[in-house]
This record gives C-alpha cells, structure tokens and sequence, in this order.
C-alpha cells in the first residue's frame, strides 16, 4: 500500500514527506479553504505541493459541465507533470475522464460510493479512483466494505485498454478517518490510503512501542551509571 497525505497545508507535507514513506497528495476545494487558500493562488499552491512531492497530487475540478471540466483539467495538468485531476463521480465527469485520459491527462475520480460508479470511472480511464470511507460510515454505511467491493470488482477485469499509458487503475482508499481504517483498507487489497496529517502520526504510534523505549532509555541509563 502507498500513502497519500489528504491535504492542503504545505507544512504537513513538507513534514510528512521528510519521514520518507509520503508517495503523493490528494487535495479537495474543502481542504484548499480550511488553508485560507485563495483562488487566484490556486494553481500557484498545487505547483508548491508538486515541488514537495515527486508522487501524483490530485487538483480538483470545480466544473460542472465536461467542456469545462476538461478545460480545467487541460490547465491542472500543465502546472506539473505530476498533477493529476480529480472529478467528481457524475455524467459529465465521466465525459470529461475520457475525454482527458484521451490526451494522456491522468484522473483521479473522487466521491465514488459503489461498485458501479468505479467500474464506470475504470472504463472511463480513470488512473485512480476514490472510495470514501468515512463519509459513508457518517450515513450509517459500512465504508469499508464498499472498498473491498470495489477493490474485488476491479480485479475480475482489465481496464488497462482504457487507461492513460494501459496503466491500472489504482484504489485510493479516501476519507479515512482512523488508522483501522488503513489497516483494514490494506488488508483488502486497496492500492493507495489518502490520510489527514493526524492520522498518519497516529499510524506511527503504539503504546507498547512507547511502553518499550520508556524501558530501553531507562536501562541504557542504568547502564552508562554503571
Ligand atoms: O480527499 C477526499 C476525502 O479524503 C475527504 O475526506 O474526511 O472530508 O470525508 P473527509
């Protein structure tokens, strides 16, 4: 499983990635506004993220129609090489997926809550889709069980046809909320985890890690007092 950090904050990242596991970023416009991020900044702040990261960072498109959508995409695109595009699970989502997988652009189709609506973003040409986990536990779903469908329904075909460069598309198990949540994502085959900052520390901790040097500090302090 790689890790995505899902967020904003350039100073998550720039942390995150010096602990030496960060494979990429995935950035949506509620987390671009709880930076206090501006939209004349906006293409400015992916570029800073994309010279953090070598890893995918996904840029969201706010259009609602395909034209512009595929505008918007052809434009994220361009700020790195290493954007990639995320789009809404939808009709005119899909059209523009196709549309810029077309041209080589890679997407990460987001807010996708079933196994029907990834099999249409893998045969659309997504490079990437997004299940999210939390928000369907938030309605009284089971979100990880929608991974692991997903994750099994994409594995009984090969999309590879579709894809930007016949590349597989790859599960990003989304809206995580716990360090269960990755352990069970992973334990399902899901490709990638995006998580928040806090979540990625949480998944360093243990306490019978903590429990353990506590112990090893002491005796080495016996030990030079010897
Ligand atoms: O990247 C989108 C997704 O991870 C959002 O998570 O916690 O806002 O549901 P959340």
């Amino acid at each position: 499983m790689k890790f995505f950090l899902d967020t904003a904050d350039l100073a998550e990242i720039e942390e995150a990635a010096s602990w030496g596991a960060l494979a990429g970023v995935t950035t949506n416009p509620s987390l671009y506004a709880r930076i206090g991020g501006k939209l004349e900044d906006f293409h400015a702040h992916i570029k800073r993220i994309c010279d953090i990261v070598d890893g995918p960072v996904s840029a969201e498109s706010v259009a609602m129609t395909r034209d512009e959508i595929i505008r918007d995409g052809l434009e994220l695109a361009e700020i790195a090489p290493n954007v990639v595009v995320k789009i809404p699970t939808m009709v005119e989502g899909l059209a523009a997926t196709r549309a810029l997988a077309d041209r080589g652009v890679a997407v990460n189709m987001t807010l996708c809550f079933s196994v029907p609506q990834a099999l249409l973003a893998a045969r659309a040409g997504a490079r990437y889709v997004s299940p999210f986990i939390g928000r369907f536990d938030d309605i009284s779903e089971d979100g990880l069980a929608q991974v692991e469908n997903i994750v099994a329904a994409l594995n009984n075909y090969d999309f590879t046809s579709s894809t930007v460069n016949g590349e597989r598309i790859e599960v990003i198990a989304a809206s995580v909320r716990s360090a269960n949540h990755v352990t069970q994502a992973a334990l399902m085959g899901a490709d990638i985890a995006t998580v928040p900052f806090g979540v990625l520390k949480k998944m360093v901790q243990h306490p019978l890690t903590d429990r353990g040097l506590d112990s090893f500090l002491k005796d080495w302090e016996k030990v030079q007092n010897a």
